[in-house]
């Protein structure tokens, strides 16, 4: 599995959303691997540059392509991340995702209560799809499928970051645009397929008993403060943070207050 891999102690593995791939935690790799973590950040299955696990049949007329291609279960996700802490002898982590990241993460708990130390879910949503989202997702799956990514950048400025992020921040809008326009149609056709497909998490939110970290962009598009909420009500316990001028991708347009609530996170834990 294509991975970024730095660091020695505590074990943190980073889950990045849709349609991304590991390299949206650039910073978080530096800032963490530099302050005693190992930090663990794969490319999810279909995406990145983990295309190989998508498997369609290039040769089908338009229709039976449509039709035949599978899909990326979170699930599947979630035991490719645990097949990953089994290579790299790797019992249990911190496992921190970010909005499909952390889908993942609540299949991974789901499956492996005992390999998880704390959760950090940044943008999440516990609530499974319903009929509206189901259908409009199998129409941006088919749409992609057609047309490639070119269409997904719009959303970039329109929903997914912050204002002052379009205005002040060409760097991070050129990384976001340079990761949708890389990732392989056939990959985000079939996860975009597996999101719809995806579980309710809302009933598992009473059984997660780790340390819990919750983190919301203020001017998240895709995301409300009630999704937030719903969690935090959820999870015994758990904490939120909300960072100003950020949207879904609050990893990258505030990096520096997104590590520090990290790390402040981190080492109440008991490694
Ligand atoms: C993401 O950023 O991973 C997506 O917004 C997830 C989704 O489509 O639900």
């Amino acid at each position: 599995m294509p991975q970024d891999h730095f660091g020695a102690g505590p074990a943190i593995i980073l889950l990045h959303g849709f349609p991304f791939n590991r390299s949206m935690w650039r910073e978080q790799i530096d800032f963490l691997s530099a302050n005693g973590y190992r930090v663990v950040a794969p490319d999810l299955r279909g995406l990145g540059e983990n295309v190989a696990q998508t498997s369609v049949c290039d040769s089908a007329s338009e229709d039976h392509r449509l039709k035949s291609l599978p899909f990326t279960t979170m699930e599947k996700m979630a035991r490719d991340v645990a097949a990953l802490m089994d290579e790299l002898k790797i019992e249990s982590a911190v496992i921190c995702g970010l909005s499909m990241g952390c889908y993942v993460a609540f299949e991974f708990i789901h499956l492996f209560p005992s390999r998880v130390k704390a959760l950090i879910l940044c943008g999440p949503r516990a609530q499974g799809s319903n009929e509206a989202e189901k259908t409009s997702r199998e129409a941006q799956a088919q749409r992609v499928l057609l047309e490639g990514m070119d269409f997904a950048v719009e959303s970039i400025s329109t929903s997914l970051l912050a204002e002052a992020t379009v205005k002040k921040r060409p760097d991070v809008v050129a990384h976001a645009t340079e990761m949708v326009l890389q990732t392989d149609p056939r990959g985000a056709a079939a996860v975009q397929r597996g999101m719809a497909a995806r579980r309710d998490y809302s009933n598992d939110l009473p059984n997660i008993q780790v340390p819990t970290l919750i983190i919301a962009g203020r001017e998240d598009g895709v995301r409300t403060p009630e999704d937030a909420e719903f969690i935090q009500r959820g999870i015994k316990g758990s904490q939120s943070v909300m960072i100003e001028e950020a949207g879904h991708l609050m990893n990258m347009e505030q990096a520096e207050k997104f590590n520090k609530a990290v790390v402040s996170f981190l080492m109440t834990l008991n490694h």
